[in-house]
């Protein structure tokens, strides 16, 4: 998944395009790339970091376009990074997606004459426009027909010689456009354009956009259409650091805001009569958002006796369950395109399908039949923390609306136990776990997805191996890798499981493995059983469960911190994944 922005203004584009192409770095950012329009192309693109070249690139022009890449084809460097140029250096062309066809089209393309300079498949688009503009200087025209011979996902932002203007096209990735005073942006979501301004064009699959310095024109191949202008009540300054190291550290901080806030705007009386009626419910998800929906299975099933299943996105659309009924599609991108798929099968075959996204605009909202929005504010870190603890405010929401209301006070005073968890001292536990190769995170019921999550924070931010199982999983096999050098960390709370999770513990102790236990604060028996104990404040276990999935987040970013780790852009990932 790639970033890309364009401009077309007043302004000098070059230094707008860099800094927004910088908030876009979360959803990819091996190389980088930008070009600009001035009486003919300037192009500069890099492998690496856009601040490594922090007042280094002098392009001219009021027109352009950037592109910041998590490479798909085509290895990261410079060739291969965006923009791409046709074969005369007229047209530029930055792209997020997957062209599916470039194969054939590149062989066409090369036996036609044409030169290509990358690896990528991002490259046969821009050539295509080529053949198309040299018939006739119009670039929408051009761009027009060069996406007929296109199979794949795309948001494309061309720029060329000769026309003063800035075409932007979308189907299956994620482009809005920026409506300011005579001038106009263009990004895969509205980050880089916030400070401009706050009215958003989403534009839809299909949809061709013709950007100049006084209007914007939208179209459905050659059919003029309207998509309605809608306004982003996300600050600029929730898009920065705000001071913090990190932006993780400022996402698990605005926790209890995020829950609180999503709570409240889930006005139970107003959810959909499917939601609220229906027989059974379908998960679909992927990583720490999968994970809310196994959560939410053991909430659901246990507080109101309804049946839940939880399928990975990348396994429902191949592997059709027999599903009928509701399809909650959970995704705090809106993007992920696993999950997308899923929720199309799951409406092809007439499920009604519900959204949980943290994204006005996203394409699972245009998907779904409903959607609920989680209010969490821009998430800009690769881990997903403050928009994890948010989908479970709408999960939770959904339980108590189908509990007649029995959680309503045990929900509205959560954020608060969140606050008192944000300051514990976690260093002897940093200590335990940042030496080590291997860790097991362990719990049970609602907790064994707690640690599924925690386990996850650990391996993507801090790069420990790093599993979570059901506790009472460890002795059928992975007992066997028990050893000195891998500590357990398990979540042991008051409730039926108590006394089997002790038993757990004592087994695992007896084999010599370090045991970090996150238990109720005044247990008085679990310190004296394991190597470490953090104590969790006395609430509800729906309470419980957002506590010690909090301290798991934090532990994690404390010990990616003390090895060094890349916090917010660890390697090899990117915020979300649009490409299967
Ligand atoms: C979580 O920390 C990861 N960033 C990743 O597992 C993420 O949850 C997953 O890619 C799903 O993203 P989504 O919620 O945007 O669909």
């Amino acid at each position: 998944m790639c970033g890309i922005v364009g401009y077309i203004g007043r302004r000098q584009a070059a230094p707008l395009i860099l800094e927004g192409l910088k908030k876009l770095e979360y959803r990819g950012y091996d190389s980088f790339g930008i070009a600009t329009l001035g009486s003919c192309i300037e192009i500069e693109k890099h492998k690496g970091r856009i601040s490594e070249y922090d007042g280094r690139i002098l392009l001219g022009g009021t027109t352009g376009i950037g592109h910041t890449r998590w490479a798909t084809h085509g290895i990261p460097n410079d060739v291969n990074a965006h923009p791409h140029l046709d074969c005369s250096d007229r047209i530029a062309l930055v792209h997020n997606g997957i062209i599916e066809n470039f194969v054939e089209l590149k062989k066409a393309l090369t036996a036609r004459g044409h030169i290509f300079r990358s690896e990528t498949d991002t490259e046969v688009v821009v050539h295509l426009i080529e053949e198309e503009y040299a018939k006739k200087a119009d670039l929408l025209s051009s761009v027009r027909s060069a996406l007929h011979h296109l199979k794949g996902s795309y948001a494309l932002l061309v720029i060329a010689t000769g026309s003063d203007c800035l075409i932007a096209a979308r189907n299956g990735s994620p482009l809005v456009l920026g409506i300011g005073d005579n001038e106009y942006f263009a990004a895969s979501d509205m980050t880089p354009v916030l400070e401009y301004t706050e009215r958003a064009v989403f534009l839809e699959d299909g949809d061709i956009a013709c950007l100049t310095r006084t209007a914007v024109d939208i179209y459905q191949d050659a059919v003029p259409v309207s998509r309605p202008v809608e306004l982003i009540d996300w600050s600029p300054e929730e898009v920065k650091k705000g001071g913090f190291a990190h932006y993780m550290l400022k996402e698990i901080y605005e926790q209890p805001q995020a829950f609180f806030n999503t709570l409240r705007a889930i006005n139970k009386s107003s959810l959909p009569a499917f939601v609220c009626q229906s027989p059974s419910v379908t998960l679909v998800a992927c990583g720490s958002s999968y994970h809310a929906g196994l959560i939410f299975k053991y909430l659901l099933e246990e507080s109101c006796g309804i049946p839940a299943r939880v399928d990975f996105g990348s396994e429902f659309r191949y592997f059709l369950p027999p599903v009928d009924g509701l399809v909650i599609g959970i995704t705090q991108s809106g993007e992920t395109a696993d999950t997308l798929t899923a929720l199309r099968e799951a409406r092809i075959h007439n499920c009604r399908t519900l959204a949980i996204t943290n994204v006005l605009g996203s394409s699972a909202s245009r998907i779904a039949d409903a959607t609920l929005f989680m209010r969490a504010g821009p998430e800009i870190s690769v881990a997903a923390t403050k928009s994890f603890v948010a989908q479970l405010a709408v999960l939770m929401q959904i339980v108590d609306a189908r509990s007649e209301g029995r959680f309503e006070d045990i929900l509205l005073h959560a954020h608060q136990a969140i606050e008192e968890v944000l300051l514990m001292d976690l260093s002897d536990a940093v200590m335990q776990c940042k030496g080590t190769k291997s860790l097991f995170y362990i719990g049970r019921g609602p907790f064994y997805p707690v640690a599924l999550e925690g386990a996850l924070k650990m391996k993507e931010i801090s790069y420990i191996h790093a599993e979570g199982y059901a506790a009472g999983e460890l002795k059928h096999g992975p007992f066997a890798l028990l050893s000195p050098e891998t500590p357990v960390i398990a979540i042991c709370m008051p409730g039926e499981t108590y006394g089997v999770m002790v038993s757990n513990i004592k087994e695992i102790k007896a084999r010599g493995a370090p045991v970090i236990a996150l238990g109720s604060e005044g247990d008085q028996e679990l310190p004296d059983l394991v190597d470490g104990f953090i104590p969790l404040p006395k609430t509800h276990p729906f309470v419980q469960v957002l506590t010690s999935l909090v301290v798991l987040q934090i532990l994690a970013y404390r010990t990616a911190v003390a090895l060094g780790r890349d916090i917010d852009k660890p390697r090899n990932l990117a915020k979300s994944v649009t490409v299967e």
